[in-house]
């Protein structure tokens, strides 16, 4: 699992033992690798430094100020999809003219502040976006660069409530319509129409939806050059997988190789924003067993002190973490299948739930793990993308502290939260 790896039966994350930086901040808590990060964000800038490249992290991922600082100061750019990313992005450093903008609902207010910071790129979702844009770009004495985000129409195979790129989709415009546009674009004297952009949801664990729309789309800047539109940038989107299971899946290179001569033949500028690839597999959260509970049927509950609404992806998307004891007396096994448990000695047969008053509220069903009991601490891994960042106060639970691991230090990037924060801006009447 990258940074995070047993040795002398206890997790590390990079040169630290887990279980004393627990001792120091308490549970749940998130921990982060800033070694990792690095690392999976030079690997991919690698991949593609055959051409000209700009890597916007997605902030939506992991949208920590101090982790957005390290990839900043790495020379990422950011996407962003909210006035509220667009803060972030810039207080952690990011430079507004390595950020893009996308999003279907865009309010003026945001576009506005956007155009304000003389950000790098809007990406456009629709007609009536691109008519505000224009028309708040005129008022602001402004010539935003703009992309179409085009709705390829293609099934990236992956989860349904994280496709985005499939006609039915809220996403992004279809090509007779963008066709459509780029003809018209010399109505739009206050932007300028000089990119494109596709992004078709993730995680996609094969290259094929990605050279398929790709193909689409060198046919469409063909189009638009032919009327005389130039199109300098295409922003390829993010989406890139990552192992939850421990199985190796496909990594930048495999990308690369197929998705390099598609790219070239684009001629153009491109931007690239990976989320989940360069955090995913960094950040770990760590809970710790407050009950064990057997029913008469014989069902055994780990009732651990982190839920659903410190990490929703399980509750949400049934999505797959592997769970294992920080401190394990066997071995975790080099990968494992979600759809079967194999259980050794020593293992039983768990679901390891959260506090949370919902049923759904399950981090894993029917799991093989070691025997644990209370006070035992678990690592929930591949927890670095969409975890904290989707988080909440559901059932008025004070979300977890984040911890950013650099060699043999740590810091607390995000505090604990307390009761008092559950009731800030509240006005008590
Ligand atoms: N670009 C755009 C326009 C996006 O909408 C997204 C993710 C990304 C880039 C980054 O995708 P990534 O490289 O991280 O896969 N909450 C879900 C994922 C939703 C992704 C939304 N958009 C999850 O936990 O799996």
């Amino acid at each position: 699992m990258d940074a995070f790896e047993y040795k002398d039966k206890t997790l590390f994350c990079e040169r630290i033992k887990i279980e004393d930086i627990i001792s120091k901040v308490g549970t749940p808590a998130y921990i982060y690798s800033k070694n990792a990060i690095l690392a999976r964000y030079h690997e991919l800038k690698a991949a593609f430094r055959e051409v000209d490249t700009l890597i916007c992290f997605s902030v939506k991922s992991n949208s920590n100020l101090s982790i957005c600082k390290v990839l900043a100061e790495a020379g990422a750019g950011f996407d962003v999809v909210s006035g509220g990313e667009l803060y972030r992005a810039m207080k952690a450093g990011g430079d507004p003219s390595k950020i893009v903008f996308a999003g279907v609902g865009k309010t003026d207010k945001e576009i506005r502040y956007a155009l304000k910071n003389d950000i790098f790129m809007f990406n456009v979702e629709s007609l009536a976006e691109l008519e505000h844009i224009n028309k708040l770009a005129e008022e602001a004495g402004k010539l935003p660069k703009v992309a179409l985000r085009i709705n390829p129409d293609i099934d990236a195979k992956t989860h349904a409530k994280t496709t985005t790129g499939k006609k039915e989709n809220k996403f992004g415009i279809d090509f007779t319509e963008a066709e459509g546009l780029i003809k018209q674009s010399a109505r739009y004297s206050s932007i300028d129409l000089c990119g494109l952009h596709v992004h078709l949801g993730s995680p996609v664990y094969t290259v094929e939806p990605y050279v398929s729309a790709f193909r689409k789309i060198i046919k469409l800047i063909q189009k638009c050059r032919d009327t005389g539109l130039s199109i300098e940038y295409m922003n390829i989107g993010g989406g890139y997988c990552i192992s939850y299971t421990g199985e190796e899946v496909i990594r930048p290179k495999d990308y690369a190789v197929k998705i390099l001569p598609l790219v070239k033949e684009m001629q153009c500028n491109i931007i690239m924003e990976p989320g989940r690839f360069i955090t995913g597999n960094s950040g770990v959260l760590i809970t710790r067993v407050t009950y064990t509970k057997e029913t008469l049927h014989g069902k055994k509950f780990i009732i651990c002190d982190a839920a659903m609404n410190d990490l929703i992806r399980p509750a949400l998307y049934d999505a797959f973490h592997r769970i294992w004891p920080v401190n394990p007396g066997i071995k975790m096994p080099k990968a494992e299948d979600p759809h079967k448990s194999m259980i050794k000695k020593g293992m039983e047969l768990v679901d390891i739930v959260g506090p949370v008053c919902e049923s759904s509220d399950v981090f894993a069903a029917k799991r093989a793990l070691p025997k644990v009991s209370e006070g035992d601490l678990l690592a929930i891994f591949s927890a670095g993308a969409y975890g904290f960042s989707m988080s909440s106060q559901y059932n008025s639970r004070p979300r977890p502290c984040e911890v950013l691991v650099d060699g043999d230090q740590y810091r607390i990037i995000r505090k604990r939260e307390t009761y008092g924060d559950l009731i800030k801006g509240e006005i008590f009447t």
